[in-house]
């Protein structure tokens, strides 16, 4: 049930926004920024349990066991992630089932990032050290979001990212470190993830529908160019330690702007991929599909289980 408004309740909205204080669920808030607020967390937590389907391709076939642990380990942190978020969406009067639909009707999207096929163990490497360490960069940034729930779950997922983009940036150092063919397969790995990491941090400000609101709400704190630049500055400096060459003939200091100059990005494959082109969008969504279909029962017996223990607590009180 949304809190109900009264006099004033617009106004200590925008004051609390303003004192960078947190919304908490029971506050009265625009309708526009719960719903931007659904759209952008149920799509996050979508992001986090189907980025879990390209590592997990490579679970059993790590190379030792001392890897197949640590991507078990990350994996199933990437399952609690999506979990707390989901958890902060239900905040907002949203139903996981409604979320669950949402996402395998096509209404809601997940990181188009994870639309791309792992294709060897430097994958894994590659995801961890980029793609996770894109989304910290990120994330860092979301834990002074305005919704209170939405920030507090972003505490705790950035307090375990950290592990997963260093078990990444470890698997790359120790192919480069390795035969001329892992480093290869290194730099093929690099290649193929770089620009699709990019496109992240989503459309440039310019393109973006939801930032400039966002941004007001302080839902958004730093702009999607912003969080970009930050993650090319430092990315620079790992590949250089790393011996790998970033895939960009425009990559250039430039000290006028203390920043990296990097190339276009092709944002016709962003939406191609974002579209259903890519070459695992079906593949994701058909495994999401079996998991609720295999997990159906499991739902019921746990429903039905709660209904018991209520009914006889119930009994017990009478
Ligand atoms: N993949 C898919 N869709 C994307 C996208 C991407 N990389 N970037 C933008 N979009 C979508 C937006 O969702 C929006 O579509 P919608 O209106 O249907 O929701 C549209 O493109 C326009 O983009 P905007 O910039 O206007 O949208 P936002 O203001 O929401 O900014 C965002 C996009 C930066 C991704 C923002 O939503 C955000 O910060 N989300 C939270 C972080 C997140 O979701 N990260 C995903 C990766 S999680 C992850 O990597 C897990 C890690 O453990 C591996």
């Amino acid at each position: 049930m949304p809190p109900i408004s009264s006099p004033g309740a617009e106004a200590r909205f925008d004051a609390t926004i303003a004192a960078e204080e947190k919304i908490e669920p029971r506050d009265w808030m625009p309708e526009k920024y719960r719903r931007n607020l659904v759209r952008q967390i149920s799509q996050h937590a979508h992001s986090e349990v189907v980025g879990q389907l390209p590592e997990g391709n490579w679970i059993t076939r790590a190379p030792t066991l001392r890897r197949k642990a640590t991507l078990l380990a990350k994996v199933q942190d990437e399952a609690g992630h999506g979990l707390y978020l989901y958890s902060a969406a239900e905040t907002l009067g949203v139903s996981r089932e409604q979320m669950q639909d949402d996402l395998l009707s096509g209404r809601a999207k997940y990181a188009s990032i994870f639309n791309y096929p792992s294709l060897t163990w430097a994958d894994v490497g590659a995801i961890g050290w980029l793609v996770d360490g894109a989304a910290i960069v990120n994330q860092i940034s979301l834990c002074r979001t305005s919704y209170g729930p939405y920030a507090r779950a972003l505490v705790r997922i950035c307090k375990e990212e950290s592990f997963h983009m260093r078990q990444g940036f470890e698997i790359m150092q120790t192919l480069c470190g390795g035969t001329s063919e892992q480093k290869a397969m290194a730099q093929d790995a690099l290649d193929r993830w770089w620009w699709p990491t990019l496109m992240m941090f989503g459309p440039h400000d310019a393109e973006s529908a939801h930032s400039q609101q966002s941004m007001q709400w302080k839902i958004k704190r730093q702009s999607n160019d912003e969080l970009r630049q930050k993650f090319v500055d430092q990315s620079v400096a790992q590949a250089e330690h790393l011996g790998l060459v970033l895939p960009d003939s425009d990559l250039k200091w430039n000290a006028a702007r203390d920043h990296y100059d990097f190339g276009a990005i092709d944002w016709d494959e962003f939406q191609r991929v974002l579209n259903g082109g890519g070459h695992c969008n079906r593949s994701r969504i058909k495994a999401r599909r079996d998991a609720d279909q295999d997990g159906e029962w499991v739902r019921e017996a746990m429903l039905t289980y709660a209904d018991k223990q209520r009914a006889r607590a119930v009994e017990d009180a009478a």
